[in-house]
């Protein structure tokens, strides 16, 4: 959570800094700021609400983002955590000779504000950013790396700052543990940021800074050391995706972007990693005997991430009769997992940053398990602990809430399971050809999906004033309930219950009452009978049935007051399809509502706070 960006270079550091700071404003927006060397000083401009705010505030004061007199400095974009949203909680944070801004969390904060009170520092803010500030402040004495080294033995917790010094213009110092930073270098300057969206316009080559390495920016080079000051090289990486992948292209909303970008994501994500008509991890230097003497899968991920792994059990069992569970990651250290050397911990994250997830896998590695992520963000933390990594290529996702990285983390389970169960010789090649031919015809069909836009717009105006709504459906339909409901709630604000179908008459069918919206998923041949008999039991109730099921399966009228139809597909691949569906459907009730669709109130992308 928190966007930040540091620039020093030959070109307005204010533009720079707006400019990085709109990109990475899905990380957080609840308020902005800036600080910068100008006139021989550092000034702070700060405000909460959007970058918009501030770029309003800057004009307000006068001082143009295009003001030529600063080519140096700071920029935070704010998901408040400790200290409500005010001005004086805003970033940057001042201390003295230090300025500085921060992503993450300082959890002995409280400890350390203790120490520095009694030395009469005394903060005007309630966040633990500014204990920070003072504290750097404190052990300055003119040399930047001592003191950030002092400072990092106090701290505890995950964070990325960037630094400025008063006496050091036109320098920028970074550190890292656990939260996102990247940087690179270019004919502009010197950039870092949290993500790679704010480096995009002025390279496509950067690097991920290391954890608890220094990162000194100047002009002309940046230099990487270790705590020590031991000069450390940089390994470069490239992105294969340019600006016009971060922006709308026309859309609206980047969601609605999104949600039309997915057969070219899945080609994407796909295409490469089937060979001879098999699936083959050759290129991800995925080895077949990663499988060897594995008896049991662990899937950890958060929200949408995890609800596809939830989508990669069923899978995964049913190819391999091994059993696997999904567990919550942000639960998964406190119950002392039962993992070995004979399991294989699957991590999923779109970002590849999210601290639930790092530390799950983190754990994993310290138990003996064999890991592998699958992850959107190239280098992120998250592929970095990993022993394997399969990346799903989505490009840059930037709505919070997630839809094209869902759907392309669903195909790397597919993918995997595949290759899991042919590798280990639970499914003839033959079986297997076909099984990816399935898993082609997802893309042309998805893309006829995608042409239901219009029927989902008119359901979703019938939904916008109402409170309640349930997703039910059973087995691979019941994991994408899940998805469903959380899609809807997260940008629509309607309370909304996932639901095994069949569980309903344990207790929550007494909600069912005239009018609740109940969204039925009936892909699922095996138990469509099953699944048509509990629809009965809610329109009995006068629900407000929408029922999705694939063509050619039947269904009475009187059972729904809307019926979407799905493209013939597998059972096994209907989730691709119906996924779709449960994104528009989210989409165009956050849209009638009058919400903001990409910026959802109290959440942000990425979510490096446990
Ligand atoms: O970056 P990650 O995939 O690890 O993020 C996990 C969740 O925070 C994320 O999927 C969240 O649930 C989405 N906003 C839901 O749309």
């Amino acid at each position: 959570m928190c966007g930040i960006i540091g620039f020093t270079g030959y070109t307005e550091a204010k533009k720079v800094l707006i400019d990085g700071l709109t990109a990475l404003e899905y990380r957080g927006y609840d308020s902005a700021g800036i600080a910068f060397y100008e006139g021989g000083s550092i000034n702070t401009i700060k405000t909460t609400g959007k970058v918009a705010a501030l770029t309003d505030k800057i004009a307000a004061l006068n001082t143009s983002a295009e003001d030529t007199g600063s080519t140096c400095g700071i920029g935070h974009t704010r998901w408040a955590t400790h200290g409500g949203v005010t001005d004086t909680n805003a970033h940057p944070h001042t201390a003295g000779k230090v300025t500085l801004i921060h992503n993450g969390i300082i959890e002995n904060y409280r400890e350390l504000e203790i120490r520095l009170k009694e030395e009469g520092r005394i903060p005007i803010s309630q966040t633990d950013t500014e204990i920070a500030a003072l504290l750097l402040d404190s052990l300055y004495e003119g040399d930047a790396l001592k003191a950030i080294k002092q400072a990092v033995e106090l701290i505890e917790g995950a964070y990325a700052f960037c630094i400025l010094f008063a006496d050091q213009p036109e320098v920028i110092y970074s550190l890292r543990n656990s939260s996102p930073l990247v940087a690179c270098h270019a004919k502009e300057g010197s950039i870092i940021a949290s993500d790679m969206v704010a480096l995009i316009d002025y390279s496509k080559d950067y690097f991920v800074v290391p954890e608890m390495h220094v990162v000194i920016l100047k002009k002309d080079k940046i230099i990487l050391t270790d705590l020590d000051g031991n000069l450390v090289c940089p390994r470069i990486l490239h992105v294969n995706w340019d600006m016009t992948a971060a922006k709308k292209g026309g859309y609206p909303h980047f969601m609605l972007k999104e949600i039309h970008e997915q057969p070219d994501s899945l080609r994407n994500t796909i295409l490469p990693r089937i060979q001879n008509k098999l699936p083959d991890f050759t290129a991800d230097a995925i080895p077949d005997s990663l499988f060897d003497g594995i008896t049991r899968i662990v899937i950890t991920a958060c929200g949408t991430a995890m609800h596809a792994g939830l989508i990669g059990r069923v899978m995964l069992e049913k190819l391999l009769r091994l059993p696997v569970t999904v567990e919550v990651a942000s639960e998964f250290r406190y119950q002392d997992p039962i993992i070995d050397k004979n399991t294989l911990v699957i991590t999923i994250s779109q970002s590849g940053e999210t601290a639930d997830t790092l530390a799950a896998l983190k754990l994993s590695r310290e138990r003996g398990a064999s890991t592998l992520s699958i992850v959107n963000v190239k280098g992120s933390s998250i592929a970095r602990e990993s022993d394997y990594v399969l990346y799903t290529h989505a490009g840059p996702e930037i709505a919070v809430a997630s839809t094209k990285a869902y759907t392309a983390q669903l195909a790397c389970l597919y993918l995997l399971a595949f290759r899991f169960a042919y590798a280990t010789g639970k499914l003839e090649k033959e079986a297997c050809m076909e099984e990816m031919q399935q898993l082609l015809n997802v893309i042309p069909a998805l893309e006829e999906t995608l042409s239901q836009d219009k029927i989902i717009e008119e359901i979703s105006r019938q939904l916008k004033e109402k409170e309640d709504l349930f997703f039910i459906g059973r087995g691979l339909d019941y994991a994408l309930s899940c998805e469903g409901s959380i899609k809807l709630k997260e940008i629509s604000y309607i309370h909304s219950e996932a639901y095994a179908a069949g569980e309903l008459k344990h207790g929550t069918l007494s909600l069912v009452t005239e009018g609740v919206p109940v969204v039925a998923l009936a892909t699922q041949q095996k138990v469509y009978a099953k699944m048509i008999s509990n629809i009965r039991e809610v329109k009995a109730r006068d629900a407000f049935v929408i029922l999705i099921t694939i063509s050619g399966q039947k269904a009475e009228p009187s059972i729904y007051d809307y019926h979407i139809v799905l493209p013939e597909i597998k059972d096994e691949y209907a989730p691709f399809l119906a996924a779709v569906i449960l994104q528009l459907l989210a989409y165009y009730t956050s849209l009638h509502r009058g919400l903001n669709v990409d910026q959802p109130r109290n959440l942000a992308k990425s979510v490096t706070v446990e």
